[in-house]
């Protein structure tokens, strides 16, 4: 968690932090702190996705905590994507994705013809990882009406003021919400965080 807080922003930070987190990370997070965003993100994602088949892109896949939940949920083609390349090693070792993608998501994301019926972003938003502006690339991962889900930390969703920002990306024509709800993303402390979900438009 000091990890997370000395995150002052900016990507580099992000991938320095993540590469020295990556063999520890689960076990910090999910024993020390009772981390079940991944699980609450997937519960949702399953409530509007019934297709199994359908390509999806874990934003921000970090260890693979959201695939492994997703394929206990029957989903069998997934694809990660991340700035550092150690939690993609992580990933890689869970055996579970097609392809894993090293890349930065504040810079435009290419895809190189990379066809998604879904995508779902964990804990990849807040202080020194992705803010609002980025919300406009993200939804582009998929294809009109394909599927997002994003789980976004209850301090940077207050702060930033994120249901402003889907909602003008909603009146732009961009996406459509189909459901923002708060859950405690932490069992073992009292942390929450907002599941949102949309279609591109
Ligand atoms: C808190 S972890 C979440 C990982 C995973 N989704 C989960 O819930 O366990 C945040 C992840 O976002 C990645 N990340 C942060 N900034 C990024 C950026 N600009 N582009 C791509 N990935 C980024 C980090 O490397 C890290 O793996």
């Amino acid at each position: 968690m000091k990890r997370l807080t000395a995150l002052g922003g900016g990507s580099g930070d992000s991938k320095e932090v993540y590469d020295d987190w990556a063999p520890t990370y689960e076990r910090n997070l999910q024993e020390d702190y009772g981390y079940i965003a991944p699980r609450l993100a997937a519960d949702a994602f399953a409530e509007f996705c019934a297709d199994k088949d359908t390509r999806i892109l874990d934003l921000g896949c970090g260890t693979g905590l959201v695939g492994q939940e997703l394929v206990g949920r029957g989903y069998r083609n997934i694809d990660g994507l991340d700035i550092s390349p150690n939690m993609l090693a992580e990933a890689q070792a869970k055996g579970i994705y097609g392809e894993l993608i090293t890349a930065d998501m504040t810079q435009l994301i290419e895809l190189g013809g990379r066809d998604y019926g879904a995508a779902i972003g964990v804990g990849c938003f807040g202080g020194g990882h992705l803010g609002p502006a980025h919300l406009a690339g993200l939804i582009r991962t998929v294809r009109i009406y394909g599927l997002l889900v994003f789980y976004i930390n209850g301090i940077p969703y207050e702060e930033d003021d994120y249901p402003r920002h889907f909602q003008a990306l909603e009146a732009q024509g961009d996406w459509r919400v189909l459901k923002a709800e708060e859950s405690n993303y932490m069992q073992a402390l009292d942390r929450p965080g907002w599941v949102v979900v949309g279609h591109r438009s």
